[in-house]
């Protein structure tokens, strides 16, 4: 990669360390996840010094840092969400000082991206991506865990299995790595992950559910959560009854996302439906599905009731969303969408770090990034393109400023 390239020395983004090597294959592996497209942001949403305890401190961006522009929507801030929600655990007492959380997405939120959404979001609790407690126990994907003991920030750690005693094993570990809190995936659709009773195969199982809560809760003293769905399909669901038994078994907090299993990412979140599961809980309710800006943020907390939010797909190319959802809700002013030069450097910051972390195979992770970072501006499709097809990162990486050069 050329050294000292205009675009880095105006952006002062790092030199990557990686050697760019070709890359044949032309689009990004399979995620296991089949992600949909983002909610575009802005229409509706288009789409580490205190380690890892909560009380962190901003984390100075090189690149994107967020000016306080005074936005309307941050007036509207209710202050029953400038209170800190405390999750008592068993010895561990977590506090959240941001009631809107960034979810766990599979071959998406892994340290870099975490590292930008923090940039905007410093005191948001920000998820792994979700963990096989299986694959901890033979010895694999541990460096998803290990790797939190140098972040900033709260990062709870997601798990799933079926099976109690591996998950109890694998919130130990995550626990001594510095988790703030364990989450047990319960919404899952995968099918891999469902037939075998794991993500969200859990909701047709209860009673199964409700010993894996209590063996994780049992296992570790930080507070454990699930995030579930509505119900594995519109006619047998029960996510009243179903949050109540996780509730019963020691969950201390959930996250809803306000579709069933079989809707997949079909048709509208049903914020109704978790309003009525807030209305029958005592622990705390997050709201899941269809949050992608600020205003749906506000609409979604006013409609459920909840006690946060927690946002996806809306993310996906928008790492600063949380951020703004955070001081909306805070009363303060709503940090402004970055525009074309500042995603670019964005896209290309990413881009270099998923290389210097991955090798060739962080091109291919990139790409999807790019893709979503890369909206919104003239040209826009056609960069897009042209990232899409380039098979080595010096290359896209010259895309990228190119384009950052032209009006
Ligand atoms: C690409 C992708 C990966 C996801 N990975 C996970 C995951 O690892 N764990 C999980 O609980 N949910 C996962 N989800 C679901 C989201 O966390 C979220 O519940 C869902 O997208 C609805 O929220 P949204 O409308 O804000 O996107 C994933 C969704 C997508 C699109």
């Amino acid at each position: 990669m050329e050294q000292g390239s205009p675009i880095r020395q105006r952006l002062r983004l790092p030199q990557s360390s990686a050697a760019p090597g070709a890359i044949s294959s032309p689009s990004a592996s399979p995620a296991l996840w089949a992600p949909p497209d983002p909610v575009s942001p802005g229409a509706r949403a288009p789409v580490n010094g205190a380690l890892n305890s909560g009380v962190s401190t901003p984390v100075s961006a090189s690149v994107g840092t967020p000016k306080n522009a005074p936005a309307p929507v941050g007036a509207l801030g209710p202050n029953r969400f400038q209170t800190p929600l405390g999750l008592a655990g068993r010895g561990t007492p977590r506090q959240l000082s941001c009631r809107v959380l960034q979810s766990p997405l599979a071959g998406v939120s892994d340290r870099i991206f975490r590292q930008l959404v923090r940039r905007w979001a410093p005191e948001a609790l920000l998820f792994t991506e979700m963990v096989n407690a299986t694959s901890l126990e033979l010895g694999f994907g541990l460096e998803k865990v290990e790797e939190l003991a140098s972040e900033a920030g709260p990062i709870g750690v997601q798990l799933f299995d079926y099976r109690p005693a591996a998950m109890a094993d694998a919130a130990r570990r995550a626990e001594q790595a510095g988790a703030f809190l364990i989450d047990i995936n319960m919404g899952c659709p995968v099918k891999k992950i469902a037939r075998k009773g794991g993500g969200s195969g859990l909701i047709r199982d209860p009673a199964l559910a409700q010993r894996l809560v209590a063996a994780v809760a049992e296992a570790v003293s930080i507070p454990v959560t699930v995030k579930t769905r509505l119900g594995w399909c519109g006619e047998s669901a029960d996510p009243v009854g179903f949050a109540l038994a996780l509730q019963e078994a020691g969950a201390q907090a959930l996250t809803l996302h306000g579709r069933t299993r079989q809707q997949g990412f079909r048709g509208q979140a049903d914020w109704q439906a978790i309003a009525a599961v807030k209305r029958a809980l005592t622990i705390p309710l997050f709201a899941n599905g269809d949050v992608a800006s600020p205003e749906d943020a506000l609409r979604c907390l006013a409609e459920t009731g909840a006690d946060g939010v927690m946002v996806g797909r809306g993310t996906m190319g928008a790492p600063w969303l949380v951020g703004q959802i955070d001081a909306a809700l805070a009363g303060r002013p709503v940090p402004p969408t970055p525009g074309k030069r500042e995603r670019l450097a964005l896209a290309a910051e990413q881009l270099q770090a998923l290389v210097a972390r991955r090798g060739d195979h962080g091109l291919l992770i990139a790409r999807k990034h790019m893709g979503w970072t890369c909206q919104g501006f003239p040209g826009a499709a056609q960069l897009r393109q042209q990232l899409m097809g380039e098979p080595t990162p010096a290359g896209a990486l010259k895309l990228l400023e190119r384009a950052a050069q032209e009006d």
